[in-house]
């Protein structure tokens, strides 16, 4: 029936006591098999799920890349408890924590993965029937990025292995519920390898913001020497879209708090406006090549600082018609793991900086109140299952 093969003597793994390879391919991810598992051996699978009888190339990457093995005792996964995480009940229900049956093994091309730490932002609350459709099917947890270790890999998935940190945005979510959760299920095309040098925590803060930061950039079109206003600098969009322009050699233009002058001039931003003054408009200097608009209502107020046939990018929907020649955007984040990896290696490297603030999954209910009203202070909130 279920086909599993001992396998310590085979592959010489003295670190692991007993070792079991699924032969079949669709084996390792089910459920069904690990329940199998009972009596203290360790389920490996290499990628594509390679039994024994796969081709010698594949065992020779196998013994190169190190062995893999499951973490000490089985999981709740294995052992089929229903996993902790926090989201909605049903159609429009308020958020609270819930128990929920694990997300479907992973089918072609997919990753189920052990959350480790997942983002929170004010999109969150749209996720629920609200404005943004990511196929959620309730009950299911929140949230739409996050970071973590991939349990099993579905048909062919050749980029990660079991044991694989990976950090991912991912929408529409494939198993229709989120990252709030002990586990997601993702595409795996739409996770990106997680440097060594991030912690969980950095790692689940960057994805949203970080992905869109770089896609509104793109829309701009932005050239070095060029002039860009960021309304909502000091949010954790907005000081990511700071960076990376200023890195780019664009000049930027941020409305933020008072407060926040010195944290924006610190990641460069050439001026800062406080945005509590009503005619902060007037005390921009000159006209811009792009905007970026991060706050709702302000793209109205920014586009007559746009010169003639530049961009307007707005993150809330509220991007003005058209007018003289300027293009006006509404943007929508979109998974993009080639952008992910090489905002995950900037943040290791230190040349991008997002502080998160770690929370229990308990907290996820406060967490997202906070996040919908901006009182992040700064900062990013994730939660820690
Ligand atoms: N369309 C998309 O794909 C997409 C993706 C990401 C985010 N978003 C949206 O973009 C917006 C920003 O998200 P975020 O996560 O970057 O922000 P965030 O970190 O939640 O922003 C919080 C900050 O907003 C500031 N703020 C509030 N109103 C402001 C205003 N009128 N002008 C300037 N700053 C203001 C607050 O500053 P003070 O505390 O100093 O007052 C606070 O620091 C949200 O509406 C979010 O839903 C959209």
């Amino acid at each position: 029936m279920v086909s599993l093969v001992v396998a310590r003597a085979l592959h010489g793994a003295p670190e692991v006591t007993d070792l079991c390879i699924c032969r079949d391919r669709q084996l390792h991810g089910d459920r069904p098999t690990w329940n199998i598992v009972r009596s203290g051996m360790r389920v490996l699978a290499w990628r594509g799920y390679a039994g024994v009888s796969r081709s010698t190339s594949r065992r020779h990457r196998f013994r190169r890349q190190g062995l893999r093995p499951a973490p000490s005792g089985r999981s709740n996964w294995a052992k089929g408890i229903p996993m902790r995480a926090c989201g909605v009940s049903g159609p429009g229900g308020d958020v609270g924590l819930l128990d929920l049956p694990d997300p479907p093994s992973p089918g072609p091309g997919q990753v189920l993965v052990a959350v480790e730490a997942a983002g929170v932002g004010p999109w969150d609350g749209l996720l629920n029937g609200a404005g943004w459709d990511v196929g959620l099917h309730p009950p299911a947890a929140l949230g739409v990025e996050g970071a973590g270790r991939v349990l099993a890999v579905g048909a062919d998935v050749d980029e990660f292995a079991v044991g694989d940190q990976v950090l991912a945005h991912e929408a529409p979510l494939p198993g229709g519920s989120g990252f709030w959760a002990e586990r997601v299920l993702l595409t795996a095309a739409d996770a990106a390898p997680c440097p060594s040098g991030l912690t969980p925590a950095e790692a689940a803060a960057l994805p949203v913001n970080g992905l869109t930061a770089w896609q509104a950039l793109a829309a701009l079109e932005l050239r070095r020497g060029q002039r860009l206003l960021i309304t909502n600098g000091a949010g954790n969009t907005g000081s990511l879209a700071i960076q990376l322009a200023a890195a780019m050699g664009i000049e930027v233009t941020a409305t933020a708090s008072a407060s926040a002058t010195d944290r924006l001039r610190g990641l460069g931003a050439a001026q800062v406006v406080d945005y509590h003054d009503q005619d902060w408009p007037d005390q921009v200097r000159g006209q811009f090549d792009g905007a970026l608009t991060a706050a709702t209502g302000t793209a109205a107020a920014a586009m007559p600082l746009v010169r003639d046939g530049g961009r307007l990018c707005s993150l809330t929907f509220d991007a003005p018609a058209p007018e003289r020649a300027i293009t006006t955007t509404d943007l929508t984040v979109q998974p993009d793991a080639t952008q992910l990896a090489e905002l995950a290696k900037q943040l290791s490297e230190g040349t991008l900086h997002l502080t998160p603030e770690p929370l229990p999954l308990r907290e996820g209910p406060t967490a997202l109140t906070r996040a919908e009203a901006g009182r992040t202070g700064g900062r990013k909130i994730v939660l820690i299952p």
